[in-house]
């Protein structure tokens, strides 16, 4: 077996040994089958490749420190794809089939997840899309659904980091009601010119407002925004972007360390009112964002003093990598364990 150096993996793909596919035909759902290929073979006409019918998404699992296997909120993760696929109108994958697909295909590459102390994890990615003929433009007959894993990195190597993010007024990602709250290809295909610019300007992340008024703080390229002051952690309400598993388990985390939370409209103005703001999502848990730039107005927005995160942010931070690695009591039921 390879050697891997599990402390200073990517957050990239790395080729494991197995993934699982299941086909959508007839109208209904076959069985899984297990591949030793990286590769698919698929129609020229496929819907997925012309019309965008595709949908992924994105999760982890952790190796404790008692040598468990812990998967977060995954369920969480399966009624998404449910919502992505309705969505654009694909099949959807159902929740006990999404289920044995993630167990089957992680412990197929149990050698792959990543020890408790390198900070690492068995990124896992379930993905799919209409895999039959068509021509004009509308839904496919059948659908291809696959789970393949990689291990990666910590976000940030050497302990949590804050970033700089560029709020973004010349590029939308999603379209107030178009397919923005949905985990599908499209939504990224759209973000990249802005991400890219952002990039280029050296952030880590451009911020999208809302596309009608470019009044309201949107998301955060593939993570969603949250602010902290006088004690609450806010959250914007948008109609265009993805309801982040992440968000809404700091959310239950921040009630129960005594925070008030807030999910709401949030004007670019209010930014600075913040004591603490971040990004957070999957892979990162959180970024904490040390400056907003606003090439509007050249106003900066600053949060973090001596570049250190906000204590907030840590103990939501803290608290939350604590349950998913299982150093502290699952204490609100989020965590299934592999056997
Ligand atoms: C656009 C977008 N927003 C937010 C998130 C964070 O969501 P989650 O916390 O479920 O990973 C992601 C990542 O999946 C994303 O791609």
């Amino acid at each position: 077996m390879e050697k891997f150096d599990w402390y200073n993996l990517p957050f990239g793909y790395i080729k494991t040994d197995y993934n699982i596919r299941c086909l959508y035909k007839n109208g209904r759902w076959g069985n899984l089958e297990t591949s030793s290929s990286e590769f698919i073979d698929i129609h020229i006409a496929a819907t997925g490749l012309h019309y965008g019918q595709e949908a992924f998404e994105g999760l982890k699992a952790y190796m404790g420190r008692d040598g468990k296997i812990r998967l977060f909120r995954w369920e969480e993760n399966a009624k998404r794809m449910i919502r992505s696929a309705e969505g654009i109108k694909m099949a959807p994958v159902p929740i006990d089939l999404f289920g044995e697909a993630l167990f089957r295909v992680i412990r197929l590459n149990k050698k792959f997840i990543p020890p408790r102390d390198s900070g690492a994890a068995l990124y896992i990615r379930p993905l799919l899309y209409g895999s039959s003929a068509e021509v004009g433009v509308k839904p496919a007959a059948e659908y291809t659904f696959l789970v393949f894993v990689t291990p990666v990195g910590p976000y940030f190597k050497g302990g949590v980091k804050p970033v700089n993010m560029l709020i973004c007024r010349d590029v939308d990602r999603a379209a107030p009601q178009g397919t923005g709250t949905f985990k599908i290809g499209g939504n990224y295909a759209a973000s990249l010119r802005a991400l890219v610019a952002a990039k280029n300007g050296g952030y880590a992340s451009s911020i999208f407002l809302d596309a009608k008024e470019k009044k309201y703080i949107d998301e955060c390229g593939p993570a969603n925004f949250f602010g902290i002051k006088e004690n609450s952690y806010i959250t914007p309400k948008s109609e265009s972007i993805l309801k982040s598993i992440t968000n809404m388990s700091l959310m239950e985390i921040a009630r129960s360390v005594g925070m008030k939370t807030e999910r709401r409209q949030v004007p670019v103005e209010e930014l600075s009112t913040f004591e603490e703001a971040g990004a957070c999502g999957t892979a990162a848990v959180i970024s904490p964002i040390g400056k907003i730039f606003d090439p509007e107005n050249n106003k900066i927005y600053e949060y973090c003093r001596d570049d250190k995160p906000g204590t907030l942010t840590m103990k939501l931070y803290n608290k939350l990598v604590a349950i998913q690695y299982g150093d502290e009591p699952d204490e609100f039921g989020w965590i299934t364990i592999v056997e």
